[in-house]
């Protein structure tokens, strides 16, 4: 999984740069709007790739203390250079069960899709809400358990996609750290490049 980043870091670390193109999907939208309109202090964005939540923090004039954590370095790499000023946020980590620090929300943003097992998924998950105070926002390209295929995401990334788990097995991580977690399934109109095919899915996970 990590030598799968590894590889398109290295074909895009010389010539990356933020445009809007990659940063047009309603899921940004949502969770800016969200981000300004909850309580939140913190954030911990967790396989943050190249930092584009950042920069969509950063357009929105939003004051947020932003952490981006990775296991890819190329990709950390790559957003220590986008945001000079801010480098001292992006953290490249082994795994997740090394990082401690808590923040009012967690960020997922198509992140589990690439995780090899269930155990690894159900680990990240379970981690993840450890790792906050008050919310975790799961983004999703495709419903857990949707009949469709992605087939690119597939054939690049072996069978390790997130529709491959069932709701059940993404809520027990969730409720065995909380019980009380009230999770809201939120369905977006997908804006992104392959408008037609998919449809962006945001479970906001309330733990208080
Ligand atoms: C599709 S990219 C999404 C990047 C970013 N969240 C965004 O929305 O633009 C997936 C990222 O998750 C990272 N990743 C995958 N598994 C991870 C894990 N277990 N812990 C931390 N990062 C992980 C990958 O290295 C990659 O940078």
């Amino acid at each position: 999984m990590s030598n799968y980043w590894d590889k398109i870091d290295k074909e895009f670390l010389s010539n990356w740069q933020f445009s809007e193109k990659h940063l047009n999907d309603e899921s940004f939208n949502w969770l800016i709007d969200f981000i300004k309109t909850s309580d939140v202090e913190s954030i911990l964005d967790v396989g943050c790739g190249a930092g584009a939540l950042l920069y969509k923090i950063i357009q929105a004039n939003i004051h947020v203390k932003y952490t981006g954590i990775d296991i890819s370095k190329n990709q950390i790499d790559i957003a220590q250079k986008a945001f000079n000023e801010f480098k001292d946020s992006f953290h490249h980590i082994d795994s997740i069960e090394n990082w401690s620090e808590k923040v009012d929300v967690v960020v997922l943003r198509h992140v589990l899709a690439h995780q090899d097992t269930l155990e690894q998924m159900q680990t990240l998950l379970s981690k993840s809400v450890q790792l906050s105070n008050k919310y975790l926002v799961i983004i999703f390209h495709l419903n857990p358990g949707s009949e469709k295929i992605l087939y690119r995401a597939s054939k690049q990334w072996g069978n390790a996609i997130e529709q491959n788990w069932t709701h059940k097995e993404l809520e027990e991580p969730i409720y065995s750290n909380v019980p009380s977690a009230k999770i809201d399934k939120i369905e977006l109109p997908y804006s992104g490049k392959n408008k037609k095919k998919d449809k962006e899915i945001i479970w906001l996970i309330t733990l208080q």
